[in-house]
């Protein structure tokens, strides 16, 4: 059902992305937001609540303060990359994730142009298009692609050493995008370093459904409601690169 959902946004974004684009900025000249965002998002709940009808919805375009851990939650990122998708039209995804009473039930991690649709469902694992999905984790840091913003590797008192030790850096600038690499394994790790709650709550289940971690520089789990940041990846690989930066 909410995969069929999905699938028909998929088809709407790529629609609009060919029409012309109303974009203003949010916070900065480099926070930026289109019609489509805000149209997707409101499309993705007008549904969304005539098939949960006592579902609040945290929604990063509507988003207004709420307790996320109490009742039936829909947390939607309706575009993740929105800076991809206005300047480039690409690298941009879809998130989107259930929660009751405080406890993740489902996640989406969509790859829009793609085509394809990752879902992790509490207690079932993970699911490509439909189809059981399932990765050996097992790279180490010196095997491994990983990915993190360039501000963040800019910050760090020795950048090369990450470069060096790890296979090489790759950054998209899609917590979905880069998401989806680790969760296929592409990519070993992910450093998230500036998230809200829709860029980030997909990821926190995959986790639980596979043999992935969300750690922060303490070697922590992640939780949704400590702001921080973290790596997502292969656990190998996330303690090896955390070792490096602190
Ligand atoms: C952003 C992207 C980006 C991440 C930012 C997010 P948005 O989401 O996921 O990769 O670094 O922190 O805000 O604004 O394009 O949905
Ligand atoms: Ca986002
Ligand atoms: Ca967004």
């Amino acid at each position: 059902m909410i995969e069929a959902l999905l699938w028909k946004v998929c088809d709407l974004i790529t629609l609009k992305m060919n029409q012309e684009l109303q974009v203003d900025e949010k916070s900065s000249r480099k926070d930026l937001v289109s019609n489509v965002d805000k149209e997707i998002e409101k499309f993705l709940i007008e549904k969304l609540s005539k098939l949960y009808p006592h579902a609040k919805f945290c929604g990063e375009e509507s988003y207004q303060k709420m307790n996320l851990f109490e009742g039936e939650v829909w947390i939607i990122d309706p575009i993740d990359g929105t800076n991809n998708f206005i300047k480039q039209h690409k690298n941009f995804g879809m998130l989107l994730a259930f929660m009751k009473e405080g406890e993740l039930l489902e996640g989406y991690m969509v790859d829009v142009l793609k085509r394809e649709m990752f879902v992790a469902k509490k207690g079932q694992g993970l699911f490509k298009n439909g189809q059981p999905f399932k990765v050996e984790y097992n790279q180490k840091l010196s095997d491994s692609l990983i990915s993190m913003s360039t501000d963040y590797l800019c910050s760090l008192d020795h950048p090369q050493e990450i470069n060096h030790k790890s296979f090489g850096i790759r950054y998209i600038g899609s917590c979905c995008l880069d998401g989806i690499n680790v969760v296929d394994g592409s990519l070993g790790a992910y450093l998230v370093s500036k998230s809200q709650v829709w860029d980030i709550a997909p990821h926190l289940l995959f986790c639980q459904e596979s043999g992935l971690v969300a750690l922060n520089l303490d070697k922590q789990e992640k939780t949704l409601s400590d702001d921080c940041v973290f790596v997502f990846g292969q656990k190998e690989v996330v303690l090896e690169l955390i070792d490096l930066i602190v």
